[in-house]
C-alpha cells in the first residue's frame, strides 16, 4: 500500500506520533510519503486559540495534495477544545479522496472525540473510505511503547 502522512506539530510531540505511523507502515512492507504541514507564518498563542475557537483556518506554506496511494494519514494536535486551525485548512483544500482509507489521530493532554468526529465528518464529505481514528493522550506519546502500540494498533486496523 501506499500512503501519505501528513502531520502538523509545533513542539514536536505530533511529529513523534506521526513518524511512529510512519515506521510502522514501512515495517509493514508499505511505502510512505511524510509531509509536515506547515502555516505560512508562525502563530502566536492568542492567533491560535482565536482561530481555532471561531474555526478559522490559517494560509499554509503551500497547497499540499494527497497522493495517489491508497491511505492518507493525519496527525495533529487539538488546540481549544477544537479543530487546529492548520488541520483545518488542509480538510479545506482537499481533494476528492476517491475512497482512500485514512488514519485520523488527534493528539492532547485529554482526548478530545468531539473533534475526532468533527475531523472524520469532514474526511468522509471529502470522499474517505475506511475511518480509523483515535484521540491519543499526550502522555501515551511520550511512553515509546505505548506510541508504538497506538501505531501497530491504527495501522493493522486500517490495512486489514
Ligand atoms: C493554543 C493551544 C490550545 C490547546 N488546547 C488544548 C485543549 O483544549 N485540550 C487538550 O487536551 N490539549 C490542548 N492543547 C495541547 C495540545 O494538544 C498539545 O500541545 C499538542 O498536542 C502537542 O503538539 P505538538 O507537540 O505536536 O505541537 C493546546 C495547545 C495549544 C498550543
Amino acid at each position: 500500500m501506499q500512503a501519505t502522512v501528513a502531520y502538523f506539530s509545533v513542539s514536536g510531540k505530533n511529529e513523534q506520533m506521526a513518524k511512529a505511523i510512519d515506521r510502522e507502515l514501512r515495517e509493514k512492507g508499505h511505502s510512505t510519503e511524510l509531509v509536515y504541514l506547515k502555516p505560512a507564518r508562525a502563530m502566536g498563542v492568542i492567533s491560535a486559540v482565536f482561530r481555532s475557537v471561531f474555526s478559522r483556518s490559517v494560509e499554509l506554506a503551500e497547497h499540499y495534495t494527497v497522493s495517489d496511494g491508497e491511505l492518507l494519514v493525519l496527525v495533529g494536535p487539538v488546540w481549544a477544545s477544537s479543530v487546529n486551525p492548520v488541520t483545518r485548512e488542509f480538510l479545506a483544500q482537499l481533494s476528492d479522496l476517491g475512497g482512500k482509507r485514512v488514519i485520523n489521530l488527534v493528539c492532547g493532554f485529554s482526548p478530545h472525540e468531539n473533534v475526532v468526529r468533527e475531523i472524520n465528518k469532514q474526511l468522509k464529505a471529502h470522499g474517505a473510505g475506511k475511518i480509523v481514528s483515535r484521540a491519543v493522550r499526550l502522555r501515551d506519546i511520550d511512553s515509546p511503547d505505548k506510541m508504538a502500540a497506538v501505531a501497530a494498533d491504527a495501522v493493522s486496523q486500517a490495512v486489514s
